[in-house]
């Protein structure tokens, strides 16, 4: 079975790496955040805006318990999902879950430009996002690093986890 799980937090590059494993694996690919917006046809951020955030935690809790267990796939989580009740444990019991590890600074770096469509960061300028990021970032790795599998930068290509995958599901 290849259910590989990428979690980490915003910004850190899940869906595009995501996508470049299952064209390797050639198996589907899911993004959570996608998945909830095509479903309930809102947007996140109006899904946060809506709704307010501890019901979109609601929401991504649903999600991973309706996975399909049966089949592969390659699946890039919210930056917060693993984050609350026992999601991690969850993601944990549904595949293999490799956290994509980066430091604040970087995180920052990548997320001024794309925080817009990110309820959490869309009205922060620069330095707030950082400060954000640092406060949240130590919170959040306490889930993030009970990942099977933590990647470092360098370590964050497809044929790693591929290589990973193949290790570890012989
Ligand atoms: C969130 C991360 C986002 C999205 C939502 C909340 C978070 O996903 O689920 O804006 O709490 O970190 P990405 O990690 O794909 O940006």
């Amino acid at each position: 079975m290849k259910r590989v799980i990428l979690i980490g937090f915003m910004g850190c590059g899940k869906s595009t790496l995501g996508k470049k494993i299952a064209n390797l694996l050639d198996i589907p690919f899911i993004d959570s955040d996608q998945y909830l917006e095509t479903h309930y046809q809102k947007s996140v951020g109006e899904l946060f805006a809506e709704f307010g955030e501890s019901h979109f935690r609601t929401l991504e809790q649903s999600f991973i318990q309706s996975l399909d267990l049966k089949s592969d796939f390659v699946l890039a989580t919210g930056g917060g999902m693993p984050c609350f009740g026992d999601n991690m444990e969850l993601l944990n019991q549904a595949g293999t879950t490799f956290y994509l590890e980066r430091s604040a600074k970087e995180l920052a770096n990548r997320l001024v430009n794309a925080k817009s469509k990110r309820p959490l960061i869309a009205g922060m300028d620069a330095d707030e996002i950082l400060e954000f990021i640092e406060m949240q970032l130590p919170l959040r790795e306490e889930y993030y690093k009970k990942a099977t599998i933590i990647l470092s930068r360098d370590e964050q290509t497809p044929e790693t986890v591929a290589d990973l995958m193949r290790h570890l599901h012989p």
